[in-house]
C-alpha cells in the first residue's frame, strides 16, 4: 500500500522543517525526489540525507516565484533522475523576511511577497509539470496550506492568509479540470507544527498547545505520511478536497 516506486516527486521548500519531512517520507515510499529550496545548502543537505538512507533524490535550488527557473530546473532534475515529475507537493509558503504585522501597519509594497510565493510560486511548479502528468494520464498535486486560509485569526498574518486562500481556490478549480486525466489535486491545511518551538517563546507555545486536543504540535514525518497517502494510487478517488492536519484544533 502507498508504494511510490517509479514515481518522481517534486517538493518545494524542502530544505527544512515540514518540507524536509515530506521529501524524506516520499523517498522512503519509493519515489525519486527533487528537493527544492531557495537555499542551496539546505536542499543539498536534505537530498544527501535521503541518499544516505538508500533512497533517490536530487537537490534543485531555485526560487519558485521565477517560472523560467522552475521549468528549467525541473527539466534538469528530471533528466538526472530519469523520470518525469508526476507528484508535485507545493510546500514553500513562508516567504523570506516574513512580515508579522497588523494590516494597518503594512505598506502596499509589503503585500506582495506572501502572495507571490503562495499563489504564483505554487502555480509555477504546477504549470511546469501539469502537461506531462495529464498526457501520461496520472498525477498527484498536494498543496500545503494553513487553517488560517479559512478562519479569521488575530495573528498579524492577513497577507499570508490571503495567499493561502487564493491558492486553495485555484486547487479546487484545477482538480475539477484535471480529474478527467487521472490527475488529482488536494489541499493539506496544517495547524501548528513542531518547528514553531524554534520560532516562538515557550509561553506562546503553551498557549497554542491548550487549543490543540491532542496536546502536541504536528510532526513533519506525519505530514509526510499524509502526503505519501495522497500521492499514492490508493488515493485516486480523493480530489479537490481540503484536509485538516491540526490535531483537532478548533481554531484550525
Ligand atoms: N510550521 C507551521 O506551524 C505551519 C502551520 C501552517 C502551515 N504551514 C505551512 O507549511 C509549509 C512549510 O512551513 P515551514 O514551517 O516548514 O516553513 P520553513 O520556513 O521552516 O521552511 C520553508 C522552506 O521554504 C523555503 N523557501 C522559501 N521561499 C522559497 C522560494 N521562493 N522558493 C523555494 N523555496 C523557498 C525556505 O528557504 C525554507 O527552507 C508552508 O507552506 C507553511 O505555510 C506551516
Amino acid at each position: 500500500m502507498f508504494d511510490l516506486t517509479g514515481r518522481t516527486a517534486f517538493v518545494s521548500g524542502a530544505g527544512q522543517s515540514v518540507g524536509e519531512g515530506i521529501a524524506k517520507v516520499l523517498a522512503r515510499q519509493g519515489a525519486s525526489v527533487i528537493v527544492n529550496d531557495l537555499h542551496a545548502d539546505r536542499a543539498e543537505k536534505v537530498a544527501a540525507a535521503i541518499i544516505e538512507e538508500g533512497n533517490r533524490a536530487v537537490a534543485a535550488p531555485f526560487d519558485v516565484t521565477d517560472y523560467d527557473a522552475t521549468r528549467d530546473s525541473m527539466r534538469a532534475a528530471e533528466a538526472e533522475l530519469g523520470g518525469q515529475v508526476n507528484i508535485v507537493v507545493n510546500n514553500a509558503g513562508v516567504a523570506e523576511g516574513r512580515m508579522i504585522k497588523p494590516f494597518r501597519d503594512l505598506a502596499p509594497a509589503e503585500w506582495r511577497a506572501p502572495i507571490d510565493l503562495n499563489i504564483f510560486g505554487a502555480m509555477n511548479c504546477i504549470k511546469a509539470a501539469i502537461d506531462g502528468m495529464c498526457d501520461a494520464g496520472w498525477g498527484r498535486i498536494v498543496q500545503i496550506s494553513s487553517g488560517s486560509a479559512r478562519t479569521g485569526q488575530n495573528i498579524n498574518q492577513t497577507m499570508y492568509a490571503t495567499g493561502k486562500s487564493g491558492i486553495e481556490g485555484f486547487i479546487r478549480h484545477l482538480a475539477a479540470e484535471t480529474g478527467q486525466y487521472g490527475v488529482t489535486a488536494n489541499i493539506v491545511a496544517l495547524g501548528h507544527q513542531k518547528n514553531l518551538e524554534d520560532k516562538m517563546p515557550a509561553e506562546m507555545i503553551d498557549a497554542i498547545l491548550r487549543t490543540i486536543p491532542i496536546g502536541r504540535l504536528g510532526d513533519p514525518i506525519e505530514v509526510g505520511a499524509f502526503c505519501a497517502y495522497l500521492a499514492s494510487d490508493e488515493a485516486g478517488g480523493i480530489t479537490g478536497q481540503t484536509l485538516d492536519f491540526n490535531g483537532g484544533s478548533q481554531t484550525r
